[in-house]
């Protein structure tokens, strides 16, 4: 009888990218009224990476891939699929067109997912489908943002959080599975907790005929019912992803939540009775980095030789929708 195997995929290539200008605690107490003791003890921030005016997200993505592509000693004209998550494009109608074509990536399609700072791990799912289903073989995933555009930064309670930047991993089709489990889950209902959302101004064009012409308003955040929200429901759906992984969290090596409050982390650690020393955080220099925030952490870690071959990594990523998720990955590098 013919026996088909399913192919299953591997993480080869990891890689991050960072803007150069840096605003610490101390420089924003004069934009508002906050202070670094503040900042540092609610959320464990101490600077973020901004990205200048006349930067582009497309090229700090481009530079992430380009690094992730290098460690996975991959041609980007090998490139299937290009996968940008992102909430905050350069252009509405995605940007990833336009890493495609800076990469040189000729052959793969390629495509914006928004699911904020829950991007990368839907994103690293999607992906995992094409590849699980036969259907692509290599695949570049990005996540990156940049919500200093988007912040009011009059407002204490929301601009002292964010950071922007870039991360990057390269998935291929493999014998092995890399993917060990994972869950994903959205409640709308609460949907109002964050938000960018689009303010309409009418415009009439003839009689009775109206359009809107508005703009985006810049994020809004009731960040105490998130708060509350992500240290309930985040360890659940690590056990849930845990137990499709067919493993209990004593296996895990490293836990790498998405890195939006050093006190989320140290919860969620607690609540998973995990050891907080084998919890990722490298919030203190760029605080949330939205999409990013996960890869730049595998990035830092894998470099910084903490995540070695063989580790079992727990990521989960939450935000705006509301939407979160969980995946259990083995490093394989
Ligand atoms: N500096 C000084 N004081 C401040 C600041 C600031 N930057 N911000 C708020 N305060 C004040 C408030 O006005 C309040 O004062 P009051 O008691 O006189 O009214 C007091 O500090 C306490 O404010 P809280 O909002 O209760 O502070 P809390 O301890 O809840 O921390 C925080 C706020 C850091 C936002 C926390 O709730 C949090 O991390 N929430 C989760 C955010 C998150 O995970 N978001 C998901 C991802 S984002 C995305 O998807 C795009």
């Amino acid at each position: 009888m013919l026996s088909v195997t399913k192919p299953g995929l591997v993480l080869t290539g990891v890689g991050s990218a960072i803007p150069s200008t840096c605003l610490n605690n101390h420089q924003l107490s004069h934009i508002v009224d906050t202070s670094d003791e503040w900042i540092s003890t609610r959320t464990g921030i101490s600077s973020r990476r901004l990205l200048d005016n006349d930067a582009s997200l497309t090229t700090l993505a481009t530079q992430a891939a380009q690094k992730a592509l290098s460690m996975a000693e991959l041609s980007p004209t090998k490139l299937d699929l290009i996968i940008l998550a992102t909430s905050t494009p350069d252009d509405l109608f995605g940007s990833a067109g336009k890493i495609q074509a800076e990469l040189g990536a000729s052959q793969a399609l390629a495509f914006d997912l928004t699911a904020a700072c829950s991007g990368f791990v839907v994103a690293l799912i999607t992906a995992a489908q094409f590849i699980r289903t036969g259907v692509y073989r290599n695949v570049l995933l990005i996540g990156a943002d940049a919500l200093s555009r988007w912040l009011d930064w009059e407002d204490r309670r929301t601009c002292v959080l964010f950071g922007d930047g870039a991360g990057a991993v390269v998935l291929q089709a493999n014998e092995c599975d890399r993917l060990l489990g994972f869950a994903l889950c959205t409640d709308g209902r609460l949907n109002h907790c964050i938000n960018l959302s689009y303010d309409s101004v009418g415009k009439t064009l003839v009689d009775q005929i109206d359009v809107g012409q508005g703009n985006y308003r810049q994020l809004t955040m009731d960040g105490k019912l998130v708060y509350r929200f992500v240290v309930e429901q985040v360890p659940e759906i690590i056990d849930k992803a845990l137990y499709y992984a067919g493993m209990s969290i004593d296996r895990v090596d490293w836990l790498l939540l998405h890195q939006a409050n050093k006190r989320i982390i140290d919860a969620v650690a607690k609540r998973l009775e995990f050891p907080e020393e084998k919890t990722i955080n490298n919030l203190a220099e760029y605080g949330n980095t939205s999409a990013a925030s996960i890869p730049l952490a595998l990035d830092e870690s894998v470099r910084q030789g903490k995540i070695c071959s063989g580790d079992i990594v727990a990521i989960a990523g939450f935000g705006a929708g509301l939407t979160w998720g969980a995946a259990i990955i083995q490093w394989d590098r």
